[in-house]
């Protein structure tokens, strides 16, 4: 290693982020009034809504079946580890009982702060709690409109002319992450989203904002979309402690500009929408899941996996019955996803490798013909067993593998794999 590139900042961030990379999975949880329209959560934007045409969705918001123990039990039986639930997206709408603003859940038909139940619901069920902040808010009266990229009225000339103070939006900003960070116990994660042209860094006032974060709870993380560069040597107080790629799986995972690790957590909806989506009928499969979660590990980072729950405050059941499948894989297997990253070994033919110290973890997801190769393991491995139930894996050097001294085999004694969706071996190495 160069001289000092493990600095104190990535030594701190790495202790700060261990239980978040070793959780390696989570939820996330896209919830407010665009549940209604039930056309995504950007459906304010997507279709120029004033406030005017969304009110009649404030007016209606009454989630008469909202159980967030419900949800905390779906997450923890698919074998999550933790959850972000959106406070306020870009529409401004607030899911707790804010004292900065009459916007609020609090002033529906729902009557009740979201919130709060979602947070002791799921701090009951064992699970970490973050919050997702959205940096942008078209319903504030001082957030730019006009000449903005993403706003609602962008370009409507009715706003040409209206003033905004930005400075009090800050405030407002501000304001409520206080809130957030006050009332509501311990939080887990703080998940801010997102910067964009010249509105990052301290533009949203960062450092002042992080400040106080970290003054409120001491060990939270922090997402990277306050605008910072956090594969800098010396990132900004407000590059936060993880990457958040969005709707990808990082070919190469993230390093820093040092080459050296961090945390990252790859984003991912279950259809194409975060929000809830009626007509999004496009749900990856539960083999599609259980594969990126450990490709994710395999690449030393995180799945944070999201429902858009509907009006009524129901997961949709085609979410919840993918979330059951990957649950009943990861009963079985989450040893290999746990406190997982990457291996030391190239990444296999057959599948992928996560490896957790002395355990590495066979990913098998193609039989192929023949004993199953294990490049350069040779005389490396004491034993192997199936990680589902724990039944012996003979280490081989048959026959026909006379050309390959280095490598280890192992047969599976069968043409199909047991579990055709990934089938772990888990080997001993005897480093
Ligand atoms: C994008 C979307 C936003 C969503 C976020 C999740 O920023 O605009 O709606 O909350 O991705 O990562």
């Amino acid at each position: 290693m160069g001289d000092n590139i493990l600095t104190d900042c990535y030594l701190e961030r790495q202790k700060r982020t261990k239980w978040f990379t070793d959780a390696r999975f989570g939820m996330f949880i896209h919830w407010g009034l665009y549940s209604i329209p039930a056309r995504g959560e950007w459906v304010r934007s997507k279709e120029r809504m004033s406030i005017e045409d969304y009110e009649p969705f404030f007016k209606e918001f009454n989630p008469v079946n909202y159980n967030p123990r419900e949800w905390a039990r779906a997450a923890r039986n698919a074998g999550m580890k933790y959850a972000v639930l959106t406070a306020k997206h870009h529409d401004g709408f607030c899911l707790f009982d804010s004292k900065l603003t009459d916007y609020k859940a609090t002033n529906t038909p729902a009557g009740k702060d979201l919130v709060r139940e979602y947070v002791d619901a799921f701090h009951a069920e064992g699970l970490k709690v973050g919050l997702y902040y959205s940096l942008l808010d078209w319903h504030h009266e001082d957030y730019p409109a006009y000449s903005d990229s993403h706003h609602p009225m962008r370009g409507n000339e009715n706003f040409k002319n209206k003033k905004h103070d930005f400075s009090r939006y800050i405030e407002y900003l501000h304001g409520q992450v206080k809130e957030l960070l006050s009332n509501y116990g311990k939080i887990d994660i703080i998940w801010f989203d997102f910067s964009y042209d010249d509105n990052r860094g301290e533009k949203w006032e960062a450092s002042k904002l992080v400040k106080m974060v970290r003054s409120l709870q001491s060990d939270i993380i922090i997402d990277n979309r306050l605008g910072g560069n956090l594969r800098s040597r010396n990132p900004e107080i407000y590059a936060g402690d993880f990457e958040c790629p969005e709707q990808i799986i990082p070919p190469e995972g993230v390093l820093n500009e040092d080459g050296l690790p961090l945390p990252w957590e790859a984003c991912i909806t279950l259809n194409n929408n975060w929000g809830y989506c009626s007509k999004d009928k496009d749900f990856k499969s539960p083999k599609q899941i259980i594969r990126a979660i450990v490709e994710c590990v395999s690449k030393g980072g995180n799945m944070l996996l999201n429902v858009g729950p509907n009006s009524k405050g129901e997961i949709p059941e085609e979410s919840l019955k993918v979330l059951s499948e990957v649950g009943k894989w990861m009963k079985q297997n989450s040893k290999s996803v746990y406190g997982c990253g990457k291996s030391q070994y190239a990444k296999p033919e057959w599948g992928r490798y996560t490896q957790n110290g002395k355990k590495l973890y066979a990913h098998i997801y193609d039989r192929g013909i023949g004993p199953i190769n294990f490049k350069g393991l040779n005389g490396k491995v004491a034993k192997a067993r199936l990680l589902s139930d724990g039944s012996e894996v003979k280490l081989l050097k048959p026959w026909n593998t006379g050309n390959y001294p280095d490598d280890l085999f192992i047969e599976l004694g069968s043409q199909k794999l047991p579990d055709e969706n990934d089938t772990v071996i888990e080997l001993d190495l005897d480093l």
